[in-house]
């Protein structure tokens, strides 16, 4: 899907041109999982994947909205009813956007907007992200706001967190703004400072395989923030500002101290998880991208054993994967479903792929969707 149909949809729509086309792609994440809403660190990379949005201001306080993949014509929402939390469906995250704009005060008055997006939806790819990241940054740059990318994730996760009611971190969305081709993004959520480490896949004859269970998460049901609310109650008992700040040297004896064995198993994730991010890092900065295989195992096997946030399909993706030569595996994103990250050497991609999908059929699941990530770039303008 080109920048000009976008642009042509738009027009067939709104029956003028839009001022511009702006794409934001959705993302997978390496490893680091449930450890942003904790202080701790993530290193996702962008998939080539976007939501592509063609916007064009209004000045009468109206904002149009519409999607290329919901039949029928424009959402339309008056600027000044935009506040409680009605369930808007998709519309939700671009309308809260402006919102948060809005109460952040900046002087968005209007927009007509077109959205389509490459994303697939519901599967822990961070679809609602994009959306989010594209609309900021169109409407960031048609309204000269000059917001950075760091300023644009965080709109984009209060969107998400205040408007839409989802209690996610900031993950999904720096990684929708800031990512860079050929990188993954080693990103510290307290601080908010990243770096961009090198993930040439292609250049070391590798790649990275996304299997899509098509097993549909519900971010917003309990689960997600009940994992959150398990570890504030082990950085309280622990006293600590987030678990981010449990050194993992005293680790033990910081378990020692839990009386509740689930939140000592949430807590051992967390702190666990943030060593084994520090630990791909180190190596794929040696250049060893072959050597992180066993820590992708090993925080499945975290997020499976101690955070609980797997699911039977996942674990088979995985299992599967490594039993026909993925170097490794792992469930990626919030978890109940989504996606599984694998990675293989170039050759084994379709062996991998089909032994997956065996798995699968065998099983009697539907049949998941195999693809590679490309670690691609982050939102910008296309028109
Ligand atoms: C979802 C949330 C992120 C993060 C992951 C788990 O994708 O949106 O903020 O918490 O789950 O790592």
């Amino acid at each position: 899907m080109t920048a000009e149909r976008v642009s042509a949809a738009f027009r067939e729509l709104y029956g003028t041109a839009p001022e511009g086309v702006w794409a934001a792609p959705g993302r997978v994440n390496l490893i680091g999982e449930h450890t942003d809403y904790n202080d701790g660190f993530v290193l996702p990379l962008a998939l080539p994947q976007t939501a592509r949005a063609a916007v064009a201001r209004r000045a009468d306080g109206l904002l149009r909205l519409h999607s290329s993949d919901v039949p029928g014509g424009p959402v339309e929402l008056s600027l000044d009813r935009l506040g409680g939390r009605p369930d808007r469906g998709w519309a939700g995250y671009p309308a809260g956007v402006v919102w948060a704009l809005r109460e952040a005060g900046h002087p968005v008055t209007g927009a007509d907007v077109h959205i389509e997006s490459t994303v697939p939806t519901g599967a822990g790819l961070s679809s609602s992200a994009a959306l989010e990241i594209a609309t900021a940054l169109a409407l960031s740059d048609l309204f000269g706001l000059g917001l950075s990318r760091l300023e644009l994730a965080r709109l984009g996760q209060r969107a998400e967190n205040t408007f839409v009611g989802v209690p996610c971190g900031i993950m999904d969305q720096t990684a929708s703004a800031c990512c860079t081709r050929g990188h993954v993004l080693h990103l510290d959520t307290r601080e908010l400072t990243s770096r961009q480490v090198p993930f040439d896949l292609a250049a070391a004859g590798m790649r990275l395989l996304v299997i899509d269970t098509r097993v549909r998460h519900a971010l917003a049901d309990g689960a997600y923030a009940a994992r959150r609310a398990s570890c504030e109650e082990g950085a309280r008992a622990l006293g600590v500002p987030a678990l981010r700040d449990v050194d993992s040297a005293e680790l033990r004896s910081a378990l020692g101290r839990l009386a509740d064995g689930t939140v000592r198993r949430r807590v051992r994730h967390v702190v666990t998880e943030n060593q084994r991010v520090a630990e791909t890092v180190a190596r794929l900065e040696a250049g060893a991208i072959r050597a992180i295989g066993p820590l992708l195992n090993e925080g499945h096997a975290s997020c499976r054993d101690d955070f609980e946030v797997s699911c039977p399909e996942l674990d088979l993706a995985v299992g599967a994967a490594g039993r026909a030569g993925a170097l490794g595996a792992r469930m990626t994103g919030a978890g109940f479903g989504g996606s599984a990250v694998a990675l293989v050497e170039e050759e084994d991609a379709g062996r991998v792929a089909e032994a997956v999908a065996e798995a699968f059929a065998t099983a009697g699941h539907r049949e998941p969707r195999v693809f590679s990530a490309v670690p691609s770039a982050g939102a910008r303008r296309l028109l």
